[in-house]
């Protein structure tokens, strides 16, 4: 098992450390297992002048699966786009064609108190969020920030998406849904954009090597609003890349935190970057107190999806119902009567658990 560490930036570094070592707890002394740590964000430009460095960008390539925190830095604006720190990620990204991104959006049943929402609404809820994510807006040219031909400045991006893109996310969709209830909704805007028309012709034409799979639409302001109304509604929820980032934000809250969410960025094989939802939290970084759960729930899904170890992730999330179920708390997630703990503390907790 060869695999690439990636801290990065802000709160990636501190909540990576603790996934490592449940990673070597659930793992064993004996596991064949290499950890290669690479600089990347900020941290890459600090070791080598390069948020994605080309020694970070071999070992990617090399490795069978990455467990990646978080890449950024606040007012790096003003940097050439592709190297911002934040950047990095979407460069790995592309470079690696993860195209699938998995971001599963499941109550913890001991946390049903720390949603927004009503109890009832949330009670029992399991989707996934199937993301595109080397396409659309996000990659599409062209781009940038120009003088237009009055002189004034202009910012422009590309929605775009071929036929083959959308094809591929969408088996995919279908394939994840036959392993849970069946049902894909695929959320576009075809009432508007020309490329959200073409994405829900092709999902339409994929669904019929699916007949036992239900499809249905809903545009994506709607899947908002339908997501906050009754979220167990939805299985298989797929859509592009922008859409994907917005709803699965949204979602996240559902379970109470975003500091609870787990995610995988797949390609075709088994090789996979793993890493939490919520992104760099300067805010927070560097104080203990950000909440490491989502990574080390992103590092089981590793286990389950790159080394097929589903015995071994079945034993860290466990760990993780078992401190939620003690009463701890990280300050995201904190209800009251519950006891506050910081990162190194709910990381040692989950080993004990485990
Ligand atoms: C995410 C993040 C990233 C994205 C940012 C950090 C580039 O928000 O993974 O959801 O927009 O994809
Ligand atoms: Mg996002």
């Amino acid at each position: 098992m060869k695999i690439a560490v990636m801290p990065g930036d802000g709160i990636g570094k501190e909540v990576t450390e603790q996934a490592v070592r449940v990673l070597r707890a659930v793992m064993g002394a004996h596991a064949a297992m290499e950890l290669v740590e690479a600089p990347v964000g900020q941290a890459g430009v600090d070791a080598a002048g390069d948020p994605l460095p080309v020694q970070t960008r071999e070992i990617a390539d090399k490795a069978d699966a990455i467990l990646f925190g978080s890449a950024g830095v606040p007012g790096d604006e003003a940097i050439e786009y592709m190297m911002r720190p934040g950047a990095s990620l979407l460069r790995l990204r592309k470079q690696l064609d993860l195209f699938a991104n998995f971001r599963p959006a499941v109550m913890f049943q001991d946390l049903i108190g720390a949603s927004t929402l009503k109890p009832e609404v949330v009670q029992g809820l399991d989707l996934m969020i199937l993301r595109e994510l080397t396409g659309d807006i996000y990659f599409g040219e062209p781009r940038g920030v120009h003088r237009n031909a009055k002189g004034e400045r202009e910012g422009i991006n590309t929605m775009r998406y071929n036929e083959s893109e959308i094809r591929r996310i969408g088996h995919v969709a279908f394939q994840t849904a036959r392993l849970r209830r069946h049902k894909v909704c695929s959320v576009d805007k075809a009432n508007v954009l020309d490329t959200m028309q073409l994405w829900r012709e092709v999902m339409t034409e994929v669904s019929r090597e699916y007949p036992d799979v239900e499809l249905t639409h809903l545009f994506v302001d709607a899947a908002a609003m339908q997501l906050m109304r009754d979220p167990r509604q939805f299985d298989v929820i797929v859509t592009g890349n922008i859409f994907g980032d917005i709803l699965s934000d949204a979602a996240a809250m559902l379970t109470g935190s975003i500091g609870m969410l787990p995610s995988a960025s797949m390609s075709y094989g088994k090789k996979g970057l793993y890493e939490p939802v919520h992104g760099t939290a300067p805010d927070i970084a560097g104080k203990d107190v950000a909440n490491p759960l989502a990574s080390i729930l992103s590092m089981a899904m590793m286990l389950r999806y790159s080394f097929g170890l589903q015995e071994k992730a079945d034993q860290v999330e466990v760990a993780v119902r078992k401190v939620l179920a003690q009463g701890l708390r990280t300050a995201d997630i904190a209800q009251p009567g519950m006891r506050r703990v910081g990162t190194q503390e709910m990381g040692e907790a989950v080993l004990r658990a485990l």
